[in-house]
């Protein structure tokens, strides 16, 4: 049976975390490969609310096991509240969650650094999330983070974490002038972190490989999306990880052959939290229509978000580095009610008409969009179970959409709960 992997197409925040949700049910194991507690799923079952930011979305599953691999950076004290909160929830977690070991740590240094580097007046404001995912990648690609093989083990977590936090305090005191971080209380915190989740970690790598040879169904789930991918996106207004599916094989340690079917999510419009270009946002009124129809604000740090059109340049390019598959274009229901919907269709830069996504950073914040208007639809699409059941000005957008990123649909979502989802074939 082949894997699966369902990626964000824009700048995150798409509706992941539903989608995945939807098709868990068919995987076996579901698997977070990138990124760390920057993500913010929000899932409704039966009416009840969970954000996750750092578990896989089949935790709401019996029976699925969940892994977070080696390319998520993750924060010991958000996964343990985490795993408490589902817990105290009625779901056991213990037995179905694998910890890669060389998963990297955040630690409150690195938490600390990008409040600091953020907050720096002479440096780019990128607008994160402020939850230490840049320094922890920073950590890892310098070759001195602490991994979850290190915070297990007693005395290699204090030779590192004391080399580590003596170099951090330096850049904290000298640089930022802010107060250093005490060692004794951090090692303290992280030791106990470390019991508490030394049954958890393992060789993801390994296990993630032989659930694939036994033919069982492996989901890869991505955070953020393709536009905020360190390599392929804004750069450098872009998140620390390969938030597209070229992550999936580095961060998890299977080949890249055993990702079989790939779906981007879109929304039927476009938002982006943090700085960065982002070229068919809408400053009036029809934003704002967006944000307050769509409930856009940060699942993570309850930012509004930036609304504007569907960029389809910008989908059609994100579908080309993953070649997805099939699309999920979720938020259907939020365009209710206008009288014309919009697609960004292509751009004007400097004069010039391109109709291809520009790549590099200045050229995309020069961009301004060439937006073609389609008929709207007033009717409330919540019930809508089959795509007969939309109305036909609500079709003809989403074949607009298809037909111009190139990529059929397989999931049109119409409202936030699990059944309101059009289903054409299950991914
Ligand atoms: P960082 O990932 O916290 O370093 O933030 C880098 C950029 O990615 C910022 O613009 C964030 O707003 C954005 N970002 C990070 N995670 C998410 C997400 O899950 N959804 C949307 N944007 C995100």
């Amino acid at each position: 049976m082949p894997a699966t992997s369902v990626i964000g197409a824009q700048w995150g925040d798409e509706g992941k975390g539903k989608i995945i949700d939807l098709v868990t049910h068919r995987a076996d194991v579901v698997v977070r490969f990138q990124g760390g507690a920057n993500a913010g799923h929000t899932v409704i079952v039966e009416g009840r609310k969970f954000v996750f930011h750092l578990l896989p979305s089949g935790v709401l599953h019996e029976g699925k096991l969940n892994v977070l691999a080696n390319g998520v950076v993750v924060d010991p004290e958000v996964l343990l509240h985490e795993v408490d909160q589902f817990e105290s929830g009625g779901f056991s977690l213990q037995p179905r969650l694998a910890l890669s070991g060389a998963a990297h740590c955040v630690l409150p240094y690195h938490k600390l650094l990008d409040q600091l580097r953020e907050g720096d007046k002479a440096g780019v404001k990128i607008g994160t999330t402020g939850r230490g995912i840049g320094p922890a990648y920073a950590d890892k690609a310098n070759r001195c983070g602490i991994r979850f093989w290190d915070l297990i083990d007693e005395d290699r977590l204090h030779r590192r974490l004391a080399a580590n936090l003596a170099d951090k305090n330096r850049l904290i005191t000298r640089i930022f002038e802010a107060e250093p971080l005490e060692f004794d209380d951090m090692f303290e915190q992280a030791r106990d972190q470390g019991r508490r989740l030394a049954p958890m970690v393992t060789d993801t790598g390994k296990l993630l490989r032989e659930a694939l040879a036994e033919g069982k169904h492996v989901f890869f789930e991505g955070a953020q999306g393709v536009m905020l991918d360190l390599d392929h996106g804004t750069y450098p207004f872009v998140t620390s990880s390969n938030s597209d599916s070229l992550g999936i094989a580095a961060g998890t340690g299977v080949p890249p052959t055993a990702i079989g079917h790939q779906v981007g999510v879109t929304k039927a419009y476009c938002t982006r939290v943090g700085s960065g270009p982002f070229p068919s946002e809408l400053h009036d009124q029809t934003g704002e229509r967006l944000r307050e129809g769509g409930g856009e604000f940060g699942a993570t740090t309850g930012r509004p978000r930036r609304c504007g059109w569907l960029d389809v340049p910008a989908a059609r390019y994100a579908a080309q580095i993953c070649g997805f598959d099939g699309l999920a274009i979720t938020k259907l229901d939020v365009l209710s009610g206008m009288d014309q919907v919009g697609l960004c269709v292509g751009y004007d830069v400097d004069g010039k008409t391109i109709e291809e996504y520009p790549v590099d950073t200045p050229l995309v914040e020069r961009a301004s969009p060439i937006v073609k208007m389609f008929p709207g639809w007033s009717e409330d699409l919540g019930g809508a179970r089959s795509v007969e059941d939309l109305p036909p000005a609500c079709r003809a957008f989403v074949d607009e959409i298809c037909g111009r990123v190139g990529v059929p649909w397989e999931l049109l979502s119409v409202g936030p709960g699990r059944e309101s989802t059009i289903v054409r074939e299950h991914p």
